[in-house]
């Protein structure tokens, strides 16, 4: 879509389901689009049942006329497959279509999402719907990517899987005896003797809550196992259009930071990545901005597509608020300031009737454009047809990177002990609002991905270590890179298995510490230590370490444990490795992560008041530099370089005051010295 984008802008637009109206609306629709200077329709996304009423029918004769309609009105088309909802003759046919839930629960035919990902008939099925599609519509010039699916996701614990889970265990393991060492079976007497012994881990097995587990090596491998099956099944559509179209690039919208999928193994099949940005009225920037990163990270950079937003409201909160002036627009130009070459919707038009109903349109139930809606929406169109190709591509420079890993997610999720408040996302998050707020670029990248290019890798609560990673790290390190890591790190293998011999593990060296014990704060507990100067909390773990070459920064101040070190500093080889032995606070976070990036020199793009974000892209065209006012109140900015406002043609010199009205924006075309 991003390549192959024929209008060659930031292309605007997003779900429409004319399939839901009646077809003397459709022109309507197309006048009001125009007018919103929409470029770009999602199309399909949910007509299975209407494309294959039956086993061996198809019926395309609406979507034909839907793809005359707006390839007349010079629309672009972002064609879906329809396969995110299965038609009800599917489900009474093949019933092994039907999901099983982690309670032991079969579900009957009903909402969305929810085929089996296993089910033969499901995987045929879509298969042969997406190859029709594509064969029907290959011809179309305007259809600028293929939209597998829907939002894939969920999970399920039904026969077919667990067969599945069985062929998938004998891939990876080979023999029963393996798959018994790698769960440590031999805990509780639980040795399987063949793999026919070993069903699914849910509620009827292995757990007794969602992420309690009695057998981590089984829970964690399940989680691989059903991210994988749900990609296989993408996979299948994939190759499929792809035979037919492959000039037509191909993506599935993601979720951001979504638990059950491992996004980064994802990417690999992923044309290009895009990702449906739903954050509530009170979710704060950083969450935000956490997310576009992380997504720009699963092809190492690339700009991404933002698929869907609301345009205003969504339906599905306790409490629905609008979207208040404004902020569409900031947080459509935040998604592109992150990487986003598109700016997308849900969706064109609110529909009539089901939950979704009150959900944020461009076109609202009112049927005119003489909304507040419509004038935001259209007036942002007119702006990115104004911006034109100028930021198309434009990549972000980060020296700085944070490692989130799916895997290690789930693990930390079922660990049983220390805490139950222990969260790897919230740690990570941590880590990443210190960078955000002092305005230095990070990278969020994933174990596989290249050091090299990095002057600075922190990876909160590593306590997962894979095969090999360790030797990435001290390679990094020893080259002259800095490298963060904290409490909770290196505890076990890629089973979960405990690397013997002292915490943290194989990581032990390049921190020159190893850690005895580790004290669980309940809530309200805290311990703290002083850290130049100022005292900082420290809470959910306190680990016990002892140095062994590096040099202890900060020493817990109360309890038994006072005088043992909180946070310390080994020089090995060219670099330096840091381990921070708790949680603290944010205010703590941006203090070490300020110096260690002034160390590593890494500097900030410019020190902006709270509350206004800042970042970089640059491509052929220039260096780009995105203001955003995420303020209700407007803020002076002093820019440390001359450039021109690409929205309003404002030039500035350096040293120029530039005033960003409360919510506001500014793309600073930078002119270079
Ligand atoms: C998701 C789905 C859409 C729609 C929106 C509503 O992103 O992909 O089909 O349900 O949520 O917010
Ligand atoms: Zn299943």
């Amino acid at each position: 879509m991003i390549e192959n984008n024929k209008v060659h802008k930031i292309l605007y637009g997003g779900d429409y389901n004319p399939e839901q109206w009646p077809e003397d609306t459709w022109e309507e629709d197309m006048r009001l689009l125009k007018l919103a200077h929409i470029d770009v329709v999602t199309l399909n996304v949910f007509s299975w049942a209407s494309l294959q009423p039956s086993e061996d029918t198809y019926t395309f004769d609406k979507l034909d006329k839907i793809m005359e309609m707006v390839t007349k009105h010079g629309l672009n088309v972002c064609l879906a497959t329809s396969t995110a909802a299965h038609p009800a003759w599917m489900a009474r046919k093949h019933p092994d279509i039907l999901r099983t839930e982690f309670n032991g629960m079969k579900r009957k035919f009903g909402s969305r999402h929810n085929s089996c990902p296993n089910s033969p008939a499901y995987r045929k099925y879509s298969t042969a719907l997406a190859t029709k599609l594509a064969e029907r519509y290959k011809s179309y010039d305007n259809i600028v990517a293929w939209h597998i699916s829907n939002e894939y996701g969920g999970e399920c614990y039904c026969e077919n899987c667990e067969k599945a889970f069985r062929t998938w265990l004998k891939n990876k393991y080979k023999t029963i005896d393996a798959v018994n060492q790698a769960w440590d079976t031999a805990f509780w007497g639980h040795t399987f003797y063949d793999f026919d012994d070993i069903v699914l881990p849910n509620m009827l097995s292995e757990h007794f809550a969602e992420n309690r587990t009695t057998f981590q090596g089984i829970s964690l491998d399940y989680r691989r196992f059903n991210s994988e099956s749900i990609l296989d099944c993408y996979r299948l559509e994939y190759d499929a259009v792809h035979a037919i179209t492959p000039h037509i690039p191909i993506t599935t919208n993601l979720m951001g930071a979504y638990y059950p999928l491992d996004y980064q193994m994802w990417a690999k099949y992923m044309d290009f990545i895009s990702w449906d940005n739903y954050p509530a009225n009170d979710t704060v920037l950083e969450d935000i901005a956490f997310k576009h990163d992380l997504m720009r990270g699963l092809k190492q950079g690339k700009p991404f597509a933002l698929m869907e937003q609301t345009p205003s409201v969504t339906n599905w909160l306790p409490y629905n608020a609008l979207k208040r002036p404004g902020v569409m627009r900031l947080w459509s130009y935040q998604a592109v300031a992150h990487g986003a070459d598109t700016v997308m919707f849900f969706q064109m038009k609110r529909s009539i009737g089901a939950c979704e109903k009150y959900h944020g349109a461009v076109i609202d139930h009112a049927g005119h454009e003489n909304t507040r809606v419509f004038r935001e929406i259209s007036a942002l169109g007119a702006e990115l047809d104004k911006i034109g190709s100028l930021t198309l591509g434009a990549r972000t420079c980060s020296k700085a990177a944070i490692v989130f890993d799916w895997d290690n997610w789930w693990a930390t999720d079922y660990s049983a002990g220390p805490s139950v408040n222990l969260n790897y996302f919230d740690e990570v998050l941590n880590y990443y609002k210190a960078f955000n707020n002092l305005n230095i670029s990070v990278d969020l990248i994933s174990v596989e991905d290249d050091l090299s290019g990095y002057s600075f890798v922190v990876a909160p609560l590593l306590y997962m270590v894979k095969p090999g990673y360790d030797e990435k790290i001290r390679r990094f390190v020893q080259n002259g890179g800095r490298f963060l890591t904290t409490f909770f790190s290196g505890y076990v293998d890629d089973h979960d298995l405990v690397t013997i011999g002292g915490y943290p593990g194989k990581l032990r060296d390049i921190l020159g510490i190893w850690v005895e014990e580790e004290d669980a704060l309940p809530n309200d507990a805290q311990n703290s230590f002083i850290y130049q100067g100022t005292t900082y909390p420290a809470t959910l773990i306190c680990d016990l370490l002892h140095t062994e070459g590096a040099q202890s920064l900060s020493e817990y101040e109360q309890d038994f444990y006072a005088g043992m070190p909180a946070l310390t500093r080994n020089t090995f080889g060219q670099g330096v490795a840091y381990y921070v032995a708790t949680r603290s606070n944010a205010d703590f976070y941006r203090t070490l992560i300020g110096e260690i990036c002034e160390e590593a020199g890494i500097r900030p793009i410019m020190d902006t008041p709270e509350l206004i974000e800042v970042t970089k892209r640059s491509n052929a065209n220039g260096t780009f530099m995105f203001f955003l006012n995420h303020d209700a109140k407007s803020h002076d900015i002093k820019l440390p370089c001359s450039g021109t406002d690409i929205l309003t043609d404002t030039a500035y010199k350096d040293g120029d005051v530039m005033t960003l009205s409360a919510k506001g924006v500014a793309i600073i075309h930078i002119i270079e010295n």
